[in-house]
Order: C-alpha cells, then sequence, then structure tokens
C-alpha cells in the first residue's frame, strides 16, 4: 500500500518550487503522485478555476500538495480555490512551525502558529448595502473549541510548555470574548501545559522584538494569516516556512508564501518552505502508512537545515542558488 498524493502545481512560483519538492520526494517515499490543474493559468486557458473533477480527485487521494495559487483582484477573476478547498474538507487547522537560523533569522525562535482556518473574517459572508459594505466576523463555540482542542493536544504530543490565545477582546469583546472563554475552558482540560493571551497588537511587536517570544500561539484567521507573514520575515523569508490545514480526514500542505509575482520564471524562487510542507505531509501520513514514513518527513526537514547552515541559500536568504539547486543540496543531505 502507497499513498497517493494530489498536486496542485499552482501559478507564479509555484510550478517551480513544486517541481523542486516533487524531485526530492520522488527519490524518498514511494507514493503515487496525481495532478490536478487548478488556478489562474487553468482559468484562463479554460474559464474554469479547476478541473471539473479536481473535488473528486482530491477525495481520492491522501493528502494534497499544493503551490500557492492566485487570486486576481482585478479583471476577470474567480472564487478562490483556497477557500473552496479548506470548506469542501472542513480543514479548520492551519499550523506554522517557525524556527529561526544562525546567521540568518532577526530573532531566536521556535514556535507554532494554530491557525484558525474556517471562521473568522474569511466567513465569505459579505455584501454591500448602499454604499456600506458589511463583511461578517463569524466566532462559533464548536470552532473556537475545537481549535483550541487541536492546539493544547498539539502542545502535549510536541513536549511544548505553553499555549498562548491572541485576541482583540478590549474591542472585540462578543466574537474574541468567546473564542477566549472556550480557549480557557479547554486549557482547564490539559493541566500539564500552560495557558495565557495576548493582545494581538502587542504580539506583532513581541515577535520582533524579544528572543523565543512564544510557544504554541492560537490564533483567530486573520490575525494567525498576518503574525504568520510577520514570524517569516524574523525567521528569514516568507519561502522558508512551510504549514499544514487539517482537518478530521484529510489535509493540504503548502509554502506559507504566495505567488511571488516579481520573481517567477526566474528558476530563483526558495524552495525549502514547500519542502518543509512536504516533510509535515509525510509526518501527517504516518498515521495511516507508519512511522516509516515519518522518519522520512524528520529527515527532510534535518536535511532542510544543513542545506540552510551549509549556505546552499537562493537570493531572498542572501545566496545564488537556484531552485533546483537548493532542491539537490536537500537531497545529498539526506
Ligand atoms: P507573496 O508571498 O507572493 O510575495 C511577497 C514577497 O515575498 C515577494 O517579494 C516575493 O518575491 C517574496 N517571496 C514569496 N515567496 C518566495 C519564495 N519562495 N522565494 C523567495 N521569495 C519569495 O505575497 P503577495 O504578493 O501578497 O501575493 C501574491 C499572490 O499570491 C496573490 O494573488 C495572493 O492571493 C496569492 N497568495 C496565495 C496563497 C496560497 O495559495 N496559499 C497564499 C498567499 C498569497
Amino acid at each position: 500500500m502507497r499513498p497517493k498524493i494530489a498536486v496542485i502545481r499552482g501559478d507564479g512560483v509555484g510550478p517551480e518550487v513544486i517541481d523542486a519538492t516533487l524531485s526530492v520526494l520522488e527519490r524518498v517515499v514511494d507514493a503515487e503522485f496525481v495532478e490536478v490543474r487548478a488556478g489562474r493559468a487553468y482559468f484562463n486557458e479554460t474559464g474554469l478555476p479547476m478541473e471539473e473533477d479536481g473535488m473528486d480527485k482530491l477525495r481520492g487521494s491522501d493528502a494534497l500538495l499544493k503551490g500557492p495559487i492566485a487570486t486576481p483582484t482585478k479583471g476577470r477573476s474567480y472564487p478562490s480555490v483556497n477557500l473552496r478547498i479548506r470548506r469542501e474538507f472542513d480543514l479548520y487547522a492551519n499550523i506554522r512551525p517557525f524556527r529561526s537560523y544562525e546567521g540568518i533569522s532577526l530573532r531566536r525562535m521556535d514556535l507554532v502558529m494554530v491557525r484558525e482556518n474556517v471562521e473568522g473574517l474569511y466567513s465569505g459572508e459579505e455584501e454591500l448595502q448602499g454604499d456600506v459594505a458589511v463583511t461578517k466576523r463569524v466566532i462559533t463555540r464548536s470552532g473556537a473549541r475545537r481549535i483550541a482542542e487541536f492546539a493544547f493536544r498539539l502542545a502535549e504530543k510536541e513536549g511544548r510548555a505553553r499555549v498562548t490565545a491572541i485576541h482583540k477582546k478590549n474591542v472585540l469583546k462578543v466574537s474574541d470574548g468567546l473564542f477566549l472563554e472556550e480557549f480557557y475552558r479547554v486549557a482547564s482540560k490539559h493541566p500539564s501545559v500552560e495557558a495565557d493571551d495576548y493582545i494581538v497588537d502587542a504580539a506583532a511587536y513581541r515577535l520582533v522584538k524579544v528572543d523565543y517570544p512564544f510557544d504554541v500561539m492560537l490564533l483567530p484567521n486573520l490575525y494567525g494569516d498576518i503574525l504568520s507573514d510577520v514570524a517569516a520575515g524574523v525567521v528569514g523569508s516568507l519561502g522558508l516556512c512551510g504549514s499544514a490545514q487539517i482537518g478530521d480526514d484529510y489535509a493540504a500542505f503548502e509554502p506559507i508564501h504566495g505567488t511571488a509575482e516579481d520573481i517567477a520564471g526566474r528558476g530563483i524562487a526558495n524552495p525549502l518552505g514547500t519542502i518543509l510542507a512536504a516533510s509535515m505531509m509525510l509526518e501527517w501520513l504516518g498515521s495511516k502508512y507508519g512511522h516509516e514514513i515519518v522518519d522520512v518527513g524528520r529527515r527532510m526537514r534535518e536535511a532542510v537545515d544543513r542545506t540552510v547552515e551549509d549556505g546552499v541559500l537562493t537570493p531572498d536568504l542572501g545566496g545564488d542558488a537556484t531552485t533546483s539547486e537548493v532542491a539537490e543540496a536537500v537531497l545529498e543531505r539526506m
């Protein structure tokens, strides 16, 4: 039995970082890869944001590895493919680890952000009432509870000491109030892990100002989206950070960055964030395919660390290596 992995190559630098990651994955795991076409390039060609049987292909796979997908804000546009996949598979937990690298990162950091991924300001409930634009920020008790549970279980599994909830309860008393209430209710069932909370603007400042600012951070959707780019800036590059979007039965893995149009097509995009996302995917697949695949994921992450330490770097980190040279360096170190 071998895992079946759906692959969306995405737009901009997406195909470059995905192809580089596949060049590593195909050498170290026995898996079947199934391409699903989606995004801007596919839309321009066909008028559809995703292949008609795309969702069925995803349903028939164990997990999705994806590159960033453009959601145009001007001209002909289409509904976000990312949001559609998140909602379809209820991928409610967005996990983003941030680890610093000596000589590269602005500060020392080893934290995991657990971002609520399907509610908050990304509810999709928006309308124009005359000259007034209204977006509903939806936080449900059950949604707040399950993401808090996820964060505490992750802390226990990884041996982490503290979970910090990020909020703006001083202003958003009702919605962030409910988020925080459920957080502390769940915390009381996990006495071995400390629980505290931080206001979102102060948290942004703390991320750039002190070493080891947080351990596990639990964030409503929009705060998680923004603060994870802040953390990536501290680590050194958006191109150096991966993520997992996890639901009860399915998960999608991707770099945290977007399509990076300014460098697309030049072969210099940093593939390490996508390779780290792939290593998270192998770890997640372990529950179905056993510890060997988890071990490959761990070795892949360690090889990324050594690649950075050895100075094989793309230009975003001050080096002159190409995307494929960095991927080759990771493979060599495995
Ligand atoms: P971006 O992440 O694409 O770029 C921001 C900056 O980071 C740019 O200077 C870029 O060159 C740099 N960068 C990003 N990835 C890099 C890499 N791998 N190596 C080296 N440098 C890298 O953010 P932006 O410009 O806001 O987004 C562009 C598009 O991407 C938008 O259409 C947005 O909707 C989409 N997007 C898609 C995501 C997804 O599919 N999950 C996530 C974020 C954005």
